[in-house]
């Protein structure tokens, strides 16, 4: 890790180093969005000069733009270790395609069925649950999770699946506390009665290589804005549920593949730069020495970044609990920092975690507070302000980018009595 490229990775993002009112800004605010590559930014712009055209006509723009989605079908693929591309749903967010395949896997449901969902989740893997449970009479079951560990324990949802459990819907990576869940083990028992497993891995897909084929499980979401990439979102579903589940499609359109889910002409600038985002870290597998394929330069860049954020997480986490009056939210024993990603939420004794924002936002530290649309996360850690501030790390970030947030919070508690 101390060779861990970051001179080249941050010259890479020209996002990093703009100004605002004349000021450079400390971007700590990724779990909601991270900045991109330039070649992902050019990937989306030559994609217009130059593919830019319907899928599926004889002419040459055609062709070409027929390849950007093709390419990018692929790409997602390796990045998530399918079997195939036909695996592969892109559209415009996470929320809204878990929304689409919640209609589409639960339109058999039945009363007296019933779905999981947790409260560890972000609410794009609630509430569309919710919806369709409501619209067929099934039961929703809530699987708390441990406040200590900030983890789904495998009692909990042993308690919660029964033989009427359709589906499972779980995260791979709290939004809020970072904790990570031992999904492999939970798609396991969920399974064993029977049900599906969806799962959210919007927050695990920045820090860590997934593998859907070990996982078991059989959907997986995840943003593409939060990978350096576009704002897209993808769902990877093995192909045989794929073909089972009912397509809400307009009756010309094909009915074959994953493009049955994907309604309307596709987002080709923004496919392209999926497509350019994957390569971006396959690139970063190789800056660190990785030789191989697609897939194997995506998992060796990942195990670089993660170490290379476990430094940062340490460096912040240790900060922070020098602080007087912070509670932390999740993990924070080092021993068990494999357990957590780089996100990081506490509150203050007296100050409001918005007012705590916006004071570090004048100090140019980009951050956010709020609920982080997971309300049943912040209800079970008894945040009654239904606000906590949250501090995301990227494997973009440098152990300056730490100092100066440490130093802009000490600065604001410093004139506050605790
Ligand atoms: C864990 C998690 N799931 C789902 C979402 C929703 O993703 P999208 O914005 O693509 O709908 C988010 C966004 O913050 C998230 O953090």
């Amino acid at each position: 890790v101390p060779d861990f490229p970051i001179a080249a990775i941050r010259a890479a993002f020209p996002g990093l180093e703009r100004l605002y009112d004349g000021k450079p800004v400390v971007r700590l605010d990724n779990p909601a969005g991270t900045q991109v590559p330039a070649s992902v930014a050019e990937a989306a712009a030559r994609c217009l000069t130059d593919s830019n055209s319907n899928v599926g006509g004889y002419f040459g723009p055609s062709i070409a733009a027929t390849h950007v989605v093709a390419d990018a079908r692929a790409a997602m693929a390796d990045f998530l270790g399918a079997a195939s591309p036909r695996e592969i749903v892109i559209g415009q967010s996470m929320t809204a395609l878990t929304f689409q395949m919640a209609r589409a896997i639960g339109r058999d449901l039945r009363p007296g069925d019933e779905i999981v969902v947790t409260a560890m989740d972000h609410d794009g893997n609630i509430s569309p649950w919710l919806s369709i449970a409501h619209d067929r009479g099934a039961t929703i079951r809530m699987v708390p999770f441990d406040p200590v560990t900030c983890r789904i324990d495998s009692a909990a949802l042993d308690a919660a699946v029964t033989g009427k459990t359709k589906l499972v819907a779980l995260s791979y990576a709290s939004n809020v506390t970072g904790s990570v869940n031992d999904v492999a083990d939970l798609v396991r028992r969920a399974r064993r009665t029977g049900a599906l497993v969806y799962v959210d891995a919007v927050q695990y897909a920045p820090h860590h290589s997934i593998d859907v084929q070990a996982l078991g499980c059989d959907f997986l979401a995840c943003s593409a804005y939060k990978f350096f990439g576009p704002h897209l979102g993808i769902v990877w579903g093995r192909e045989a549920l794929l073909a089972g589940l009912h397509a809400d499609k307009v009756r010309p359109a094909s009915d074959d593949g994953p493009a049955r889910f994907e309604r309307g002409t596709p987002q080709i600038e923004l496919l392209s730069a999926l497509t350019a985002a994957v390569d971006y870290v396959a690139w970063m597998g190789g800056l660190l020495g990785a030789q191989g394929n697609r897939r194997e330069k995506i998992v060796a860049a990942f195990e670089g970044a993660s170490a290379w954020e476990t430094i940062l997480v340490t460096q912040l986490i240790d900060g922070l609990r020098e602080i007087d009056g912070l509670h932390i939210y999740g993990i924070t024993d080092p021993a068990r920092y494999a357990q957590r990603v780089p996100t990081v939420s506490f509150t203050h004794r007296t100050l409001s975690s918005d007012h705590i924002a916006e004071e570090l936002a004048k100090a140019g530290i980009c951050v956010w507070s709020g609920n982080h649309y997971a309300p049943e996360t912040m209800k079970l850690l008894h945040i009654d302000s239904d606000s906590a501030l949250r501090i995301g790390i990227a494997h973009y970030n440098t152990p300056q980018d730490i100092v100066a947030a440490l130093a802009a919070l000490k600065s604001i508690f410093a004139e506050v009595p605790v």
